[in-house]
């Protein structure tokens, strides 16, 4: 660790860093993104019929009482989106919203299965996508990738055809991951497709202990041999768990105000990012589906920070820093997004 002086920083100082220091963000899904405001627009656009008179009336909508009771409603949203243009606009709006959050970095998750059943070509998604975070590199200085996950409610073999039908288009993704409804659904289901994955060079990461239980974070590791874990909060049920999950390093994405949408935490105040740093795990903030969670990153970061009396100015270094860290972005990439964290906290104790 290079900044060591925490205690020059006062806790009323707090929100302001949240928000000011540099970040990566390893966990959104960028269909979680769509807020109420672009549906309207691009259901209009496309002459898409929604379910809702009004933004208002969508955005009441939003009261989740689990992981299945969310996901109904956001493939429902997911549905205006039909253009490579919509998927460019879908992408840059988040793309700007990151950068005014002081993302520096943001590794993009993408459903691809939810519009290819709606009979949009792979290659409209994905191109649309990467044009925004080509632009977003060049105008608004932020380095943005993206990761393919696969639908886990679906069967293996439609992850397998997905796989095949973005394999042209591997030089637009960084890696694959797995996302959707979690329980009854175990990381095994996909060790073939993992399996091709790796084999084609591509990075790993699975969801897995969000609602699921810390066997599916064991066989998300050996069988699938994810190098990060995306939520894991309920590895703390498990301490032989937790103890392997800090002596190899593993990377958690954790998304607190997803949790607490999703009713795996009934306040924040209960959220256990706390303990999963005392165990001396690499967790970071994410925001997991800020349009539908309440907030992007920094509200994540300052609302947590606001509920949990333990996390103070080391916790917020701590989990920056493990944000660049944890990133699939090169040594010298990181390097130089630490150097520009240790600079925002030497400000700060000023
Ligand atoms: N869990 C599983 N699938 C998802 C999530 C999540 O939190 N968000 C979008 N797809
Ligand atoms: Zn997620």
């Amino acid at each position: 660790m290079t900044f060591t002086n925490f205690d020059a920083i006062p806790r009323d100082r707090l929100p302001a860093l949240l928000r000011a220091m540099p970040k990566a963000e390893l966990h959104m899904h960028v269909e979680g993104s769509l807020e109420p405001e672009l549906i309207f627009r691009l259901a209009q656009r496309n002459g898409v019929a929604l379910a809702y008179p009004s933004v208002e009336a969508l955005r009441a909508a939003y009261a989740f009482s689990d992981l299945q009771s969310f996901l109904d409603i956001y493939y429902a949203g997911a549905s205006v989106l039909l253009k490579e243009q919509d998927f460019f606009d879908l992408a840059w709006a988040y793309l700007q919203r990151a950068a005014a959050d002081n993302v520096l970095h943001a590794e993009i998750f993408f459903d691809p299965q939810t519009h290819t059943a709606r009979g949009v070509p792979i290659e409209t998604v994905i191109k649309g996508l990467d044009h925004a975070c080509r632009r977003a590199h060049q105008e608004l200085r932020i380095s943005a990738k993206l990761i393919l996950c696969f639908l886990r409610h679906l069967s293996e073999d439609e992850a397998l055809a997905t796989f095949e039908a973005a394999l042209p288009y591997k030089h637009h993704f960084i890696g694959v991951g797995l996302d959707s409804s979690e329980r009854g659904h175990p990381p095994e289901k996909f060790a073939r497709v993992f399996d091709r994955a790796r084999a084609a060079g591509l990075h790993v990461v699975a969801h897995a202990g969000e609602e699921g239980p810390p066997e599916y974070i064991r066989s998300a590791l050996d069988v699938l041999e994810v190098e990060r874990i995306d939520h894991g909060v309920r590895s703390v049920e498990d301490p032989a768990l937790l103890a392997r999950l800090a002596k190899e390093g593993i990377p958690l994405t954790v998304c607190p105000l997803s949790n607490v949408k999703l009713c795996v935490y009934k306040t924040m105040a209960e959220h256990q990012l706390p303990a999963l740093l005392a165990a001396g795990l690499k967790a970071t903030v994410n925001s997991d589906d800020p349009a539908y969670f309440g907030g992007y990153v920094n509200q994540n970061f300052v609302e947590t920070f606001a509920a949990l009396p333990q996390l103070g100015a080391r916790e917020a270094y701590v989990l920056a820093r493990n944000s660049f860290e944890a990133s699939f972005a090169d040594a010298a990439a990181k390097a130089g997004w630490i150097a520009q964290l240790d600079a925002a906290f030497a400000a700060a104790a000023q």
